[in-house]
Order: C-alpha cells, then structure tokens, then sequence
C-alpha cells in the first residue's frame, strides 16, 4: 500500500465527490491502464476499490470519484464525512481487470451515474491515440452527472452524449440507437448498476456478437449468496492431495485451511486475485470477474465465490 494525501477534493454531482491523490513521500505513482482501479483504505479501516478517472499517464497524482452510498457500511460514508484536504489514506497500486482492447474499429463506452469513472479513463487514453469513440453517460439528471464541464468541452465535447431522465423503455431505445450506428468491429464497454449494464451486453451482443461488450462490476451479485453450496472435492494436482470443501465453504478457505497460499482482496468474485488455474473439472462460476470466454472454458476458478459442478475439481497448485 501506498501512503497518499488527500490533494484536492471536488463535489462533482449529487452524492458524488472526487478525490485527488498525492504520494505522501512526493514520489511520482504508477502509470496505469484505463479502466484500472485501486483499493483504498479508508478512515474506519474499511477497503473499497475505486476507479482510477485521471488522464492514465499523468504520475503526479491519481483521481478517484466516490458515491455516497445509501447504504453504505463505512467505505464511501465515511469518505463523504472524515476526509477532507490534507487527509492521508492508503492506496495499493492501480489493478486492471478492465482493459480496452487495442484493435477495435470503434469503441462505445456506456456509463451510468458513478459508473462514469473507469470509462473517462477509457476516454482520455482513446484521445491520445487518436481512437474513435463515443461516450454515452446515462443519468438521472444533470445534477446527477458528474465530470460534467469535462465531458463538454475539448476533445471529450464531440464525442459524450449525455442521456438524461430517461425511463426504461427509452433507456432501450437510446441503446438500440447507439448500437444501431457502431462500426463492423467495434466494442462496447459499460460501467453502472447491475441492471443497466444487462441492458447494454442485451443490445450490444445483438448488434456486435458475442464477448463484443466487456463489463465493469463493482458489487458481488446478491443472488450468489443464495445459491446452494454443496460440498465438493478439490485436487492439487502437484501434490495429489485431495481436499474436501465442506458445503457452505468457500474453496478458498478450504485451500487455507489445507495450508496453501492464496492472496484475497475483495472475496466477493470482483477483484481477480484469487483466480486459480484448473485442470480439470467444471467450475461452477459465481463471479464477476472471468470473462464470458474464461468462464466457458473452464480453465480458471474464482476460489473466493465460485464452486464446482463436478464431484472433483483438479487445480493446478
Ligand atoms: S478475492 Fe477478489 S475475486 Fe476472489
């Protein structure tokens, strides 16, 4: 983790507030990828990942925005109430689980309130490199928009458009329209609540095919946790040995009970650090974090969330 002080501080929208993040030892941050996030280490001791929204290249500072949650548990709260200018937290350096692909013919980005940050990071690289691209940010209302005198002026101007106060069925009929006029080739990414990106992969996969709309989560699915959780059987395949994970136990505490060494971050199938290597065996994929195309391969688990179909799972450790 990296000890950061609190630089500026800025109400961009309704409930929504950035956060600019400088090195407390004055030493340039990492560059990162667009669509990287950070976890950051709040005042009550609480980890919540953000992500990063300043231009990618620049090291003198990273910029996070933070929506009040209604409910939250002390991580954005307590962000809104006890940080203010001058205050330090910790940072880890910027992850990518969310990356643009390089060869795209066209990129269309679709962002819903807070959902805007790692797609502006998108947005600021695709300028640089000159990429074509479009920007549709869907908010309640232009209070509720954040970044707004960025995304309408400079080279962002000509290519955010700006939905506002749709209902559900024209939030449809905007999607149908913008995929309507993408380019053979394009890709589409998408940032927001669950339900509204449904609603993006439904329209993009019609219109650009399969594995063409790439997905930022930020909550673990609640339906997961009402799943069943039967027991199953885990094989390390450099060893031989067999563990049992016991019904309503996670695999990945199964693993560190038996003593292997498996990082955790978020351990709510989110974040991609405890991604295993599978052998054999069908996972039975609770997460939010493999793509489409890793999760039908069946060559990687998300030992967090994320059990098995099949009586035995073979892992490579
Ligand atoms: S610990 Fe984050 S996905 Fe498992």
């Amino acid at each position: 983790m990296y000890k950061v002080r609190v630089e500026k501080v800025v109400e961009e929208a309704v409930d929504i507030r950035s956060f600019r993040l400088v090195r407390c030892d004055g030493a340039a941050l990492e560059p990162y990828e667009p669509g990287a996030h950070v976890d950051v280490l709040g005042p009550t001791g609480v980890t919540r990942q953000y992500s990063l929204c300043s231009p990618p290249d620049d090291a003198s500072g990273y910029l996070i925005a933070v929506k009040r949650e209604a409910a939250s548990r002390g991580g954005s709260a307590a962000l809104h109430d006890r940080v203010r200018e001058g205050a330090e937290l910790a940072i880890s350096a910027p992850r990518n689980l969310f990356s643009l692909a390089a060869d795209a013919s066209e990129y269309l980005l679709f962002a819903a309130g807070i959902g805007i940050t790692p797609l502006l990071s998108m947005a600021y690289r695709l300028n640089r490199l000159n990429r074509p691209y479009q920007l549709h940010y869907f908010v309640r209302s232009r209070e509720h928009a954040a970044f707004v005198r960025l995304l309408e002026s400079g080279a962002f101007g000509a290519r955010a458009t700006f939905h506002v106060g749709l209902d559900r069925d024209a939030v449809g009929h905007a999607l149908a329209g913008c995929m309507a006029q993408a380019a053979p080739g394009a890709v589409a990414y998408t940032c927001g609540p669950a339900a509204f990106m449904q609603r993006v992969v439904e329209a993009g996969e019609r219109r650009l095919g399969p594995d063409a709309v790439h997905l930022e989560h930020f909550q673990a699915d609640p339906a997961a946790a009402s799943l069943p959780a039967g027991a199953f059987e885990a094989e390390l395949a450099r060893s031989g040995t067999v563990i049992v994970v016991p019904q309503g136990t996670s695999l990945v505490d199964a693993l560190l009970q038996a003593g292997c060494e498996i990082d955790t971050e978020c351990r709510e199938g989110i974040c991609g650090t405890c991604v295993i290597p599978v052998i054999a065996g069908e996972p039975d994929h609770r997460d939010h974090c493999l793509s489409r195309k890793e999760k039908a391969d069946h060559k990687k688990i998300c030992a967090c969330v994320s059990r098995s179909r099949t009586a035995r799972i073979v892992l490579d450790l």
